[in-house]
């Protein structure tokens, strides 16, 4: 009937059916017919005269409803990531049936509160930065209050709003090839950016910061070329920062997965001046669609940092923050981290030895830890596409940087699909 109307098929003034007439005619019940009557009156395309019956009012062609949107005949199904993406954790060995149970478990726990809102915990729930400061005390050396932790929707939100936070400083300086999540962050903000080289130890620390700058920095595996800094290159970063008021921020995006040797401390904790941000999270250690991550700051830090946060989207979703405060707190947390650091170096070694056997040009200089592993070519080549593959080259993550390599991830892939996968680059790479 409201088609009928905005067509002007059924025109001013005109008279509907019966409800009786119409129930009869389409095969409906008149109650049916009677709601909709009853509809079309509260939207006010119809109005009743008394012992007459209904009326359509005044013209509405000039107003068609909008079309409905088209369905899409199947929704699309998600897919997992091709062979080599960087940066990917394997989601199958997530815990979901313990996940589950621990989720509702903190649902018991903590009670319908759980589902409101929770405005007074904008920087995340209070039993989840209690665990996570154990845990970044414990394993990362990192000393802080559970109060000086915020967590985030993925660490890429946290770096969002220091970027954000810090748009009126003088400059930022970034790794050179770096992580472009990092770049895009502190561009959006408009800020100034300056490339800092990276060699096979990683960052090379600039001699002088300029005052009041951010550096933003990966030691513990530098991304993408997977450099370890070393404590020197640490304390120099540090003592140059201290000296010019610059802040630093780490980002220890994967360090829990080091094979064969146990990982260096943070740079926060070699940090006796407090200038040094921590951002870390879970998507490489539990899953990235969780959009957990979190960041230390520093006191004077945390009331912007809360407003900022607070103006985006209050405080995430707690469901998820309570489940993984029990996950952490149950011990699951470090059995989980155990377990897909001993199937990753399994992956890595198929990987590194099926790249022997296949004699590719490449050479991994970073094989102690991660979830990518970059590959430099042992001779000039040109750019190219591996049809079927995601293998990004260095230069995508270069600002000035003129280093020629690739980055494979391997981490998601089982053994079959890495040998499958790099017999087909192989084999690309032999038709150039
Ligand atoms: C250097 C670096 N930092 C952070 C992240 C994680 O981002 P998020 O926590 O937003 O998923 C990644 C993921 O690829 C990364 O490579």
């Amino acid at each position: 009937l409201k088609s009928l109307i905005h067509e002007g098929s059924l025109t001013p003034g005109q008279g509907l059916p019966s409800s009786r007439a119409l129930a009869s005619d389409l095969g409906l019940s008149r109650n049916t017919v009677l709601i909709a009557f009853d509809q079309l009156r509260s939207e006010g395309y119809v109005s009743a005269r008394p012992r007459a019956g209904l009326f359509v009012v005044a013209d509405l062609r000039a107003a068609p409803p909008p079309a409905p949107p088209g369905v899409a005949a199947k929704p699309a199904r998600l897919g997992g990531p091709p062979p080599f993406r960087p940066c990917q954790p394997d989601t199958r060995l997530f815990p979901l049936a313990l996940w589950n149970r621990l989720r509702q478990c903190a649902l018991r726990l903590h009670g319908p509160a759980l589902l409101g809102y929770q405005s007074a915990h904008v920087l995340g729930l209070p039993v989840l930065r209690t665990q996570l400061a154990r845990y970044l005390r414990d394993s990362r050396g990192v000393q802080c209050a559970p109060e000086q932790i915020a967590i985030t929707s993925g660490s890429q939100q946290a770096l969002y709003f220091i970027a954000q936070l810090a748009r009126r400083r003088a400059a930022v300086l970034l790794e050179d090839p770096g992580y472009l999540g990092a770049r895009d962050a502190f561009r959006a903000a408009g800020a100034r950016l300056i490339p800092v080289p990276v060699d096979d130890e990683g960052m090379v620390p600039p001699a002088l910061i300029p005052a009041g700058a951010l550096v933003y920095t990966t030691p513990s595996r530098q991304f993408p070329t997977g450099a370890t800094l070393p404590v020197a290159r640490r304390l120099a970063l540090l003592q140059a920062a201290a000296a010019s008021g610059a802040w630093i921020i780490e980002d220890d995006y994967d360090s829990e997965f080091r094979y064969g040797r146990s990982p260096l401390p943070s740079l926060h904790s070699l940090d006796p001046a407090g200038r040094v941000i921590y951002v870390g999270t879970m998507s490489k250690v539990l899953s990235p669609s969780l959009r957990i991550g979190y960041v230390v700051l520093p006191r004077e830090w945390m009331t912007p940092f809360a407003e900022l946060r607070a103006v985006v989207e209050d405080h995430g979703p707690l469901v998820d923050q309570a489940t993984l405060a029990e996950f952490i707190a149950s011990g699951s947390f470090y059995s989980h981290i155990r377990r897909c650091r001993k199937e990753y170096a399994d992956r890595l070694d198929t990987f590194l030895s099926t790249a022997e056997q296949l004699r590719l040009p490449l050479r991994f200089p970073h094989t102690d830890g991660g979830v990518n592993q970059c590959g430099r070519w042992l001779e000039p080549r040109a750019e190219a596409v591996w049809e079927g593959l995601e293998v990004p080259a260095l230069s995508r993550y270069a600002l000035r940087s003129q280093a020629r390599g690739l980055v494979f991830g391997f981490t998601a892939f089982d053994h079959a699909a890495i040998k499958a996968g790099l017999r087909r680059f192989a084999a690309m790479l032999g038709s150039i």
